[in-house]
């Protein structure tokens, strides 16, 4: 079903993330006949570039990131709907051009796909100029700040122009579709919710493991580390959504007001609960210091760390979180570990078994549950974790082809006016309030990454910081 019709401008749009994400994502939304025949994007930059030259970069763009088949014919369909205009973000050359481009009656939106130094004076003009009013809508991306402050100033900035209903901050993995997934496969089915608390599981792992390196963003890389880049962000929206208690609807401030409540529950990390690792370099490549070229860097690639919950449905069980780059697999997965049964009927000879539910959010998209079973024979009765397996490719079939990716779906629900999967102001800074004194410990002790092998599983000590509770991260897939 098409969204209504919409005047979207990307500022940036000559950049990394409009090349690889925005602008093929809204091609593929075209293609699957989401977007309706009047909608026009307009690409706003420094660079002087006419219509056409944009059309040009915008083809190539989607040539090289674009993933899958088209028609050259759809390619050429798309770039009508396309223009240019090119401005000052900080001065005011441009702005009334760009202004006479943008049509009454139409949702209006604007992507910030920019420095956050330049929201303030975007958000200035787009005011100044009369080219957004109440209605329109602004979209940022992270990073939100690098710590609390950061995030407030921006916040307010923000605030001095528009309401917070007007403005989109995303989170790439709250538009990925296996991570709205966890709503629907918790508060769809009556099997889970009963036993999702403290008395049934034992603990939670979320692990978000990456195998590329920091490639050609070690500069901005090199001042953010794992705490900022990965875990303020997308680990802490996957922990809210698998710790949440069941919003009464899902609609934007229901949820939102769900996940807030989590993130204000956490308990301050204790250190010796932290590991930070950095990648060392093998006979193969360099590393994590020649990558980011800082020789001395003590900036995190890895992170692994428990926490707690203080609530009453998660008080006494642990979260152990991690990520990292340059790891052995690619594979994000979150896995809730149920409590042993509280008495074995057959003996100490069948062993101690747990149900274990995996829920994997890429690659191979799907859930795992394993369940205890007689393990065939007759050998008497000795128990056996078997895995039913589902794989959302294999049990959906092709309905699992055309999903959209998260910059797809995001920027289709900004259209609509949709906030659920955006994080709300507060939310960020609350996430921020968390992750700030991990960071500033870590200044002020001193603290140097351990480093670990490329193609390893990080740092011995994050294998530890879970022997030593008795427990066990499950294996990295290669
Ligand atoms: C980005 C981080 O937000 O997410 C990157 O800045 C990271 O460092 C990326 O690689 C991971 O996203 P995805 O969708 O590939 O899991």
């Amino acid at each position: 079903i098409p969204v209504d019709p919409f005047d979207l401008v990307i500022f940036g749009a000559t950049g990394d993330l409009a090349r690889r994400k925005i602008l093929p994502g809204l091609f593929r939304r075209f293609c699957s006949g989401q977007m309706p025949d009047d909608a026009r994007i307009i690409g706003a930059a420094r660079t002087e570039m006419s219509d056409d030259e944009f059309r040009d970069m915008v083809r190539d763009a989607i040539r090289e990131f674009g993933g899958g088949a088209y028609e050259d014919d759809a390619l050429d369909g798309f770039l009508l709907h396309l223009g240019y205009e090119h401005i000052d973000a900080k001065g005011d050359d441009g702005w009334e051009a760009l202004k006479r481009r943008l049509r009454d009656g139409l949702v209006r939106a604007f992507y910030f796909s920019v420095a956050p130094s330049l929201f303030g004076s975007l958000a200035e003009r787009l005011r100044g100029f009369g080219l957004a009013d109440d209605e329109s809508r602004v979209v940022v991306e992270k990073p939100f700040g690098k710590d609390l402050e950061s995030a407030r100033a921006l916040n307010r900035t923000l605030a001095e122009h528009f309401h917070e209903t007007q403005i989109y901050r995303i989170d790439h993995y709250l538009g990925k579709e296996t991570v709205q997934n966890l709503m629907a496969v918790r508060f769809g089915n009556m099997l889970f919710e009963p036993l999702w608390n403290a008395q049934y599981i034992d603990h939670i792992q979320i692990t978000v493991a990456e195998t590329v390196s920091v490639g050609g963003r070690g500069s901005y890389y090199d001042q953010s580390g794992a705490m900022r880049d990965m875990v303020q962000n997308h680990l802490m929206q996957l922990l809210c959504l698998i710790a949440m208690e069941p919003p009464a609807r899902f609609e934007p401030d229901s949820v939102r007001d769900e996940k807030l409540k989590v993130i204000r529950a956490l308990d301050p990390v204790d250190y010796h609960h932290i590991v930070r690792g950095q990648y060392a370099s093998d006979d193969n490549q360099p590393g994590y210091r020649a990558h980011v070229d800082n020789p001395r860097s003590v900036t995190e690639s890895f992170v692994a760390l428990k926490c707690h919950i203080s609530n009453w449905r998660w008080a006494g069980t642990p979260f152990y979180l991690r990520t990292g780059k340059m790891l052995k697999g690619r594979a994000s997965e979150i896995a809730v570990v149920f409590k042993d049964a509280p008495h074995s009927i057959f003996g100490p000879d069948a062993g101690t078994h747990r149900n274990v539910l995996a829920i994997r959010l890429q690659p191979n998209e799907g859930m795992t549950l394993d369940v205890t079973i007689k393990e065939p024979g007759p050998g008497g009765m000795r128990l056996k974790d078997v895995a039913l397996d589902m794989s959302f490719a294999d049990a959906l079939g092709p309905d699992a082809e055309d999903v959209p990716d998260a910059y797809e779906r995001l920027i289709m629900d900004v259209i609509r006016g949709n906030q659920t999967l955006f994080m709300r102001g507060d939310e960020v800074e609350a996430a921020w309030n968390w992750t700030d004194p991990i960071i500033e410990g870590w200044t002020r002790r001193g603290e140097v990454p351990k480093p670990y092998e490329p193609g390893s599983s990080g740092p011995e000590d994050a294998l530890m910081l879970m022997h030593r509770d008795g427990r066990r991260w499950r294996e990295i897939k290669v």
